[in-house]
């Protein structure tokens, strides 16, 4: 079959910014109108005949989706950091590229990262609940105390992109780091952060602020287990701004009624939108709707990215940032 002069984009869900501008000069662009998840049926009628399809990270990219797109598809440009989404091996079966978003939106998942940080070291959600709830409240002493962050420990699980972001801020405010990972950081990154490098074991019972910032492979899946969380160092936080399955949900909320945690602060959750009812009850969780990359920069800086990932890839130029094929 003779392949079509002008390539065709889908996109699976409205981005902003010059991104659809970009694949508009680039070839036929048809972008699904909605913010919210597109039916199913309706994605899969979308990415027929598509040369490239941008995803939003609530599309499952998978063997029908695959078949769906046709065998044109050359390209998944995945609008996030994280492809968890996207069946890596079904790709790569049949030669169709990956492409993510890291880099530009570190700062932005970092910020909202120390953000949690504070606010569950501080009470801040409990806080504003208190006050809006109308209850009488007055200073004093002893009302509402939380704890400094300086000289304290912070164990970042994943010292990739947002984690050294992450470690650069708590630094700024007097937080020691330790990581762990799969593999050591850059030397000259951990000792510019003064990075220890433990076990994960060993990082959970010794840090006072757990932040994960691993992706979610099956290896991830649950690292955050009840039999983890119990070596937990008594009244330290667990801040998750990466994938909600990394956690095991029903043990986290187990972990803070009875301890050792003292707190959880959350960007994501195991079965999101939906989050754990026992979470909702507890004043020691703070609780934020995926926020991480939520700032009007990031996003456009994000679908731009994706769309020059799928331009590059129609094109058959180096893509900017591709995702490393399955080994
Ligand atoms: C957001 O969660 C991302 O992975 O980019």
């Amino acid at each position: 079959m003779a392949k079509r002069a002008v390539p065709r984009f889908v996109v699976t869900g409205r981005i902003p910014g010059p991104a659809v501008e970009m694949l508009r000069e680039a070839g036929e662009v048809e972008v699904a109108d909605t913010d919210a998840p597109l039916p199913r049926e309706e994605v899969l009628e979308l990415v027929a005949g598509a040369d490239a399809m941008l995803t939003l990270l609530h599309t499952r990219v998978d063997d029908e989706l695959l078949d769906a797109a046709g065998p044109g598809l050359r390209c998944v440009a995945n609008v996030a950091v994280g492809y968890d989404n996207v069946d890596l091996v079904a790709a790569a079966s049949r030669g169709v590229a990956v492409t993510n978003t890291p880099g530009v939106l570190d700062d932005a998942t970092a910020d909202l990262t120390m953000a949690l940080i504070l606010a569950a070291t501080r009470r801040l959600g409990e806080g504003e609940r208190t006050i809006r709830s109308g209850a009488p409240w007055a200073w004093s002493m002893s009302f509402m105390l939380g704890h400094d962050l300086r000289g304290k420990r912070l164990g970042i699980v994943g010292l990739g992109g947002i984690g050294r972001r992450v470690a650069e801020r708590a630094r700024a405010f007097g937080m020691t780091i330790a990581y762990s990972g799969r593999s050591a950081a850059d030397p000259e990154v951990a000792a510019a952060l003064g990075a220890e490098r433990l076990q994960l074991e060993e990082l959970l019972a010794s840090a006072d602020v757990v932040s994960l910032h691993c992706p979610l492979t099956p290896q991830t899946w649950h690292l955050i287990s009840a039999s983890r969380l119990a070596l937990m160092k008594p009244g330290s936080i667990l801040v998750n701004a990466a994938r909600g399955p990394i956690v095991d949900e029903a043990a986290l909320v187990e972990a803070l009624r009875s301890g050792p945690l003292g707190g959880a602060a959350l960007d994501v959750y195991e079965h999101e939108p939906e989050v754990h009812p026992g979470l909702l009850a507890l004043d020691s969780a703070t609780l934020v709707p995926h926020l991480g990359s939520a700032t009007v920069e990031t996003r456009r800086a994000m679908a731009e990215l994706a769309a020059r990932n799928a331009i590059a890839a129609v094109r058959g130029e180096p893509l900017p940032t591709p995702v490393p094929p399955p080994a």
